[in-house]
């Protein structure tokens, strides 16, 4: 296998720093937004759930306690290990290398898809979109987790970070190809400062992230985020 499966977007936070990347992850929506927003509209329970981009398959577990079964797909091989070590103990789940462009699971074998900051931007997905048709099942649903740039403090600093991202171009992307689009408001909610600190020089270049530190105390931080989503 590849170091890095081909077509992967690159990941340079979590490709190069798994484990502050762990520290974001845990401090992402200490509330239980996404999970509540998620499985309102469709349950893991007793279902086949495939995280796509599961990167060090921080979230493999927790659906793995519900569902009857979960893959973890990832194109980034050493992350992939990472995440099959992490579910060493659990049965019900598997981590397979490959990229969303040509998910590496049969057709209509899935019933729920999970996609948390990972290949699923808006304009180019569209093989991944493909063969999520492939392999959702009739009654299936899909969840793609991203940014709302539009709002919230975290928006305010990606749309620096990122002039030229067009939120509306994205919106349009989802929506005429019928996905609903879901704005939900969750927070970051760190241990340390210095955890804090440590996530926001992964996420932005230099200049940007000793700005966004300069200004914004504390350990919290408001961020918007759309949860898109279809039925199959
Ligand atoms: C920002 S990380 C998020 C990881 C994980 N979803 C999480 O929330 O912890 C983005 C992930 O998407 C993966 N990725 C990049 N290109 C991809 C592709 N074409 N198909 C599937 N995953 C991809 C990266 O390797 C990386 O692990």
């Amino acid at each position: 296998m590849p170091r890095i499966a081909t077509g992967a977007t690159p990941s340079p936070n979590i490709w190069n720093n798994p484990a502050t990347y762990e520290l974001e992850n845990a401090a992402v929506d200490p509330d239980g937004v996404l999970e509540r927003a998620m499985s309102e509209r469709r349950t893991w329970a007793g279902a086949r759930v495939l995280d796509v981009g599961c990167g060090t398959g921080y979230h493999l577990p927790r659906f793995a306690a519900d569902a009857a079964a979960v893959i973890g797909v990832e194109p980034h091989r050493g992350l992939a290990e990472q995440a099959r070590r992490r579910c060493a103990g659990l049965a019900n789940v598997e981590v397979r290398q490959g990229s969303a462009q040509a998910l590496p699971v049969p057709d209509a074998s899935v019933d729920v898809v999970h996609a948390r900051w990972a290949y699923f931007f808006g304009p180019g997905c569209e093989p991944g979109l493909a063969e999520l048709s492939r392999v959702v099942r009739r009654g299936g649903a899909a969840f793609v987790i991203d940014n709302d740039a539009t709002r919230s403090t975290f928006g305010r600093w990606f749309r620096a970070a990122f002039p030229a991202y067009d939120p509306e171009a994205v919106q349009r992307f989802w929506t005429v190809r019928g996905w609903s689009r879901t704005p939900l408001d969750i927070r970051w909610r760190f241990e340390r400062r210095a955890d804090f600190e440590a996530v926001v020089r992964i996420e932005f270049r230099p200049e940007v992230a000793e700005r966004v530190i300069a200004e914004h105390a504390g350990v919290e931080v408001d961020y918007a985020v759309n949860l898109w989503w279809r039925t199959f």
